[in-house]
């Protein structure tokens, strides 16, 4: 007799915003059959450029929201968030949680120039978790540090590919490119929406690194461990059930609905946190 596993909880994932979408999409992916709740907590969006004590008291507050929904794991899908606040959250919250952090470890395994360029909010690029990184790493390869301010915004109004976001790019990548980075790493989950974008100004030679997949697989795996996973249908087989999406946001209702809709890729209603 086969034993079907229903999930009977969902999984919470939160951002500052939008940008967790993209890591929302791998884990849709990945696990058909979860009911997923997504935050973005867009009506204090940008975290990035905001002192940790913002972003620590924001993260606590949308967890805390998580939790009393009854979520069976929380997915961080924000570098700022995780590198701010992932420690505080972890020490009080009752399930498991996933994060994320720039995949600078990966990318310096890539290069064959020699040169990686993370591309991340100020904030994450001035934390703790980074200089460890660029420490543990940064004899292997030269690691540029590009903070972005601005293309969070962009992303926030689905103005993924108009002029100023072109500008704004060009303006973080270019630097990038005449030191010879070979390797990007995309350090804030707003700018995988932005791939294409970014492909356009540095061409099909330079590896960009989303590590939304590798989030995913993390969860599953985490989600698994812990006993709570709905059935993970082999590849190419049907799910035992569709999985629920919900959406809740802080910010403006009416253009959340429109953005996250757009970015989704089908209409949504969303909530107010
Ligand atoms: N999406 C976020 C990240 O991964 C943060 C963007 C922001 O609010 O500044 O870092």
């Amino acid at each position: 007799m086969s034993v079907i596993n229903l999930p009977t909880t969902p999984i919470g994932v939160f951002d500052s915003g939008v940008g967790g979408l993209s890591v929302l999409r791998e884990i849709r992916r990945a696990m058909p059959s979860e009911d997923l709740l997504y935050v973005a907590d867009s009506g204090h969006a940008p975290y990035g450029d905001r002192p940790s004590d913002y972003i620590h008291d924001r993260s606590k507050a949308v967890a805390e929201y998580l939790v009393g929904q009854g979520v069976k794991a929380i997915v961080i899908a924000c570098n700022t968030a995780t590198v701010v606040a992932v420690e505080e959250l972890r020490s009080w919250c009752p399930v498991p949680v996933v994060a994320m952090e720039p995949a600078i470890k990966p990318a310096v395994g890539i290069t064959r120039s020699g040169v990686v360029g993370v591309l991340a909010t100020s904030q994450t690029l001035a934390s703790p978790s980074v200089a460890r990184l660029c420490n543990e790493y940064g004899s292997a390869a030269r690691i540029l540090l590009q903070a972005c301010p601005g293309l969070v915004e962009q992303v926030e109004r689905a103005e993924l590919d108009n002029a100023a976001t072109r500008a704004l790019l060009n303006e973080y990548l270019s630097p990038l490119m005449a030191r010879g980075a070979d390797t990007l790493v995309l350090g804030c989950s707003h700018y995988a929406f932005l791939h294409d974008a970014i492909r356009a100004v540095v061409g099909g030679e330079v590896t960009i690194i989303d590590p939304s997949g590798a989030v995913a697989r993390e969860l599953v795996r985490r989600v698994g461990a812990a006993g709570g996973a709905a059935d993970v249908p082999e590849a190419g087989a049907e799910p035992a059930r569709a999985g629920e999406d919900r959406f809740v946001s802080s910010g403006d209702l009416a253009q959340a609905s429109l953005v996250i809709s757009r970015l989704w890729g089908r209409k949504v209603e969303v909530a107010a946190l």
